[in-house]
């Protein structure tokens, strides 16, 4: 999730650049490949749900992920096509997902 800030960080930087198009796609690449790699962990916080509620959380941890990725992907075919704006714009509700993610699934009280 570090190498997610980090790449978050560029890509803001970036998106709107015709000539960085490919870094920026491969970027969100990256970004993508890593989102499936964390779907496939359990959060910490799991430990404090009550065993009848975790695997529910944990389910809905992964769809929260899911949704993730999905947004990743659309944001690569923007830019990939062109549309630096709609991907800036979609990089910004990017945002949403992540601190709806925090708050829900992440016990570490230090705001991403
Ligand atoms: C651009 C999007 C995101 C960024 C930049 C980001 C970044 C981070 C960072 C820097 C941390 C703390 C360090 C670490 O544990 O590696 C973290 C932790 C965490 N994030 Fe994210 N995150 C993003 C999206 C999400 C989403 C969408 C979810 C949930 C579906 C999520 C769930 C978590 C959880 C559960 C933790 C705590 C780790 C644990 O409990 O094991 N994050 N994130």
């Amino acid at each position: 999730m570090e190498a997610m800030a980090k790449n978050l960080r560029v890509l803001r930087r970036q998106i709107s650049d015709p000539a960085l198009r490919e870094s920026s796609v491969a970027l969100l690449g990256t970004m993508e490949a890593n989102a499936l790699k964390a779907k496939e962990l359990v959060p910490e916080k799991s430990r404090d749900v009550p065993e009848p509620e975790r695997d529910k959380f944990i389910a809905a941890y992964r769809t929260k992920m899911d949704e993730f990725t999905a947004a990743l992907r659309a944001i690569a075919v923007q830019v990939r096509e062109g549309r630096f704006e709609a991907a800036k714009e979609a990089l910004g509700k990017l945002q949403t997902l992540k601190r709806a993610g925090h708050e829900q699934f992440s016990s570490e009280s230090e705001e991403e």
